[in-house]
């Protein structure tokens, strides 16, 4: 599941996991339960979570990949990959394991829709990076480092390109009606 920051990547990730029982990987999510580990990894977690930069990548992968051999059902990725380095150690990761990606679902949004979803969001749930100015730079991050993995995907064929704009449930059927239709 790729999509800006607010496209809908977990609210679409998880009504789907549910769906099509596989198992919901959230790399955001993992590294926020990795801070409340504490210790010397969260710290380097959080200094980069906290400013909306990029996670090391070695770090990433430690936090990530014992998860995905672990899920033996099948698994739907939410936030992973970020950018052309890790697009690329996915695929061979993957294919060391006798696994592959089967879709690639973008949720496509105007930044200012997310942004709005965003500001909401900072009001009930206080996530440390949901501030405006740490918002910003996700964007810039989002749109320097992560966009390009689009293209990487569109070459292998696998890009399911839904709008991330209407209702939650509409967004649902949309993903639900291409994976059965392509
Ligand atoms: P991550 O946790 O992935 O955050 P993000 O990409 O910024 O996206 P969000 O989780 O904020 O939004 P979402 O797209 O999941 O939307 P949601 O469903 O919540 O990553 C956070 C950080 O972790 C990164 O900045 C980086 O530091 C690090 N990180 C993660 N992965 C990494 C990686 N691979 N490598 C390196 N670092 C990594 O929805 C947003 C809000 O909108 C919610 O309130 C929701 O209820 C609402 N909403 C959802 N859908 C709708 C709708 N259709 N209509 C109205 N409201 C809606
Ligand atoms: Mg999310």
């Amino acid at each position: 599941m790729h999509g800006p920051p607010g496209s809908g990547k977990g609210t679409q990730a998880q009504l789907l996991s549910q769906k099509l029982g596989l198992r919901h990987i959230s790399s955001g999510q993992l590294l926020r339960e990795e801070i409340q580990k504490g210790g010397r990894r969260a710290e380097i977690i959080s200094s980069f979570q906290s400013r909306g930069e990029l996670v090391p990548f070695e770090t990433l992968l430690d936090v990530l990949e014992p998860v995905i051999l672990d899920s033996h059902s099948g698994f739907i990725l939410d936030g992973t990959p970020r950018d052309l380095r890790q697009a690329e150690h996915l695929d061979w990761f993957l294919n060391k394991h006798h696994l592959k990606l089967s879709k690639f679902i973008f949720l496509s949004i105007p930044d200012h829709v997310s942004i709005d979803r965003l500001l909401k969001r900072a009001q009930i749930e206080h996530r440390p990076d949901d501030t405006y100015e740490t918002i910003k730079h996700r964007f810039e991050v989002y749109h320097h480092e992560t966009e390009p993995v689009i293209r990487f995907y569109r070459q292998q064929g696998i890009v399911l390109e839904i709008d991330g704009t209407p209702t939650v449930e509409a967004i649902h059927r949309a993903i639900i009606n291409q994976l059965t239709t392509v």
